[in-house]
């Protein structure tokens, strides 16, 4: 540091550094050095990024960038640390995409394997709706029992992730069960008394003589099966059984025939692949398999 030559540089007795020789009234600044390791981090750190600047990608070119002269780019790693996982996956997924479902089944090995990938697919894409093991709730069918409205077979479940119910996919199974009220299809007296007896054939003392059970047959049996059986694959629920899909008490019943329901279940063509759907179909007859075994 320079300083004019009419003052005079001398030693500060307390620290032993030189002061600036500047003098007011008597305080004078001590020449404290700048720090050396700061000086050299400095430079070490400035040396870098430019090293950096001109061997890794550094500068946005608008919608590209400078790839650098070791040409790194992390997309395209990204993009093979993908397809090196696909790879891996492939070799037990693959089998799945022709869908004979019993060969697969008996392949214990794959099985093994698969299930586990199945259950994580069931969780990101099926869960949010029917429940983390597939036991539903309020308005979304129970995958886990051994009642189904079109069919617990691989090869019927597979074909209902396909198309959807009441989707917009051009195949879509549909159904939907009519607002006998609001159109007008039943007068209120005769309601309460079919809705007294699906209460009546839930708890299994269904009395067939009852006017309740003549309206069951004339009105409700072609979709619900004989005694509310169930079990058409057209999409109707079993109603002798204490499982409900909106609801088994008087008001959710009558609700249900007043206004109708008509429940959407998506169609996975477009987002699944084919082998990730029949993966998934044999999953969801397992769930109910077990249900059956366990005999409701
Ligand atoms: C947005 C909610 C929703 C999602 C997500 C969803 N489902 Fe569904 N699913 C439904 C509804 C609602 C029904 C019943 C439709 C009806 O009432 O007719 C249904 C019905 C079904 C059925 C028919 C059951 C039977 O008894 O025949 C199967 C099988 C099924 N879903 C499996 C799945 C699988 C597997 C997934 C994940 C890939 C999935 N669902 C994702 C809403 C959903
Ligand atoms: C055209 C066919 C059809 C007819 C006729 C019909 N249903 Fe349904 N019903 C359905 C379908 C389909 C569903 C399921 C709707 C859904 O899940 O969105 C259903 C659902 C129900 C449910 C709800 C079950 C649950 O688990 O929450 C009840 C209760 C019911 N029907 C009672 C009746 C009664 C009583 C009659 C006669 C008065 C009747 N249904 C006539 C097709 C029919």
């Amino acid at each position: 540091m320079s300083h004019p030559p009419h003052h005079k540089a001398e030693t500060d007795p307390v620290t032993g550094y030189e002061t600036t020789g500047h003098d007011w009234n008597g305080i004078r600044e001590l020449n404290t050095p700048f720090p050396r390791i700061v000086i050299w981090a400095l430079v070490l750190t400035f040396a870098y990024s430019v090293v950096a600047w001109v061997l890794l990608p550094a500068w946005p070119l608008g919608r590209d960038y400078t790839r650098g002269l070791l040409g790194l780019d992390q997309g395209d790693m990204a993009v093979k640390g993908y397809q090196r996982l696909a790879a891996v996956r492939a070799d037990w997924l693959d089998p799945f995409a022709d869908g004979d479902f019993a060969a697969l089944a008996d392949d214990a090995a794959l099985m093994a394997r698969a299930m586990p990938a199945a259950a994580r697919l069931f969780a990101d894409n099926c869960a949010a709706c029917h429940g983390a093991v597939g036991t539903g709730g309020p308005g979304f069918p129970d995958l886990a029992d051994a009642a189904w409205l079109w069919g617990g077979d691989p090869d019927t479940i597979a074909e209902t992730l396909r198309v959807g119910i009441n989707s917009p996919h051009p195949d879509t199974r549909m159904s939907q069960m009519p607002a006998f009220g609001r159109d007008g299809m039943l007068p209120p007296d005769d309601i309460a008394a079919v809705a007294d007896h699906v209460m009546a054939l839930s708890s299994g003392k269904a009395d067939a003589d009852s006017p309740g059970a003549t309206l069951f047959a004339d009105n409700c049996a072609a979709c619900h099966g004989e005694g509310g059986a169930g079990g058409l694959g057209i999409g109707a629920p079993v109603l002798a059984d204490d499982r409900w899909i909106y609801g088994g008490s008087r008001e959710s019943i009558l609700t249900t025939l007043k206004e109708g329901r008509q429940g959407v279940m998506p169609t996975w063509e477009d987002r699944l692949s084919a082998a990730e759907i029949n993966l998934l179909a044999l999953y969801v007859a397992r769930l109910g398999e077990a249900d059956a075994g366990a005999g409701q």
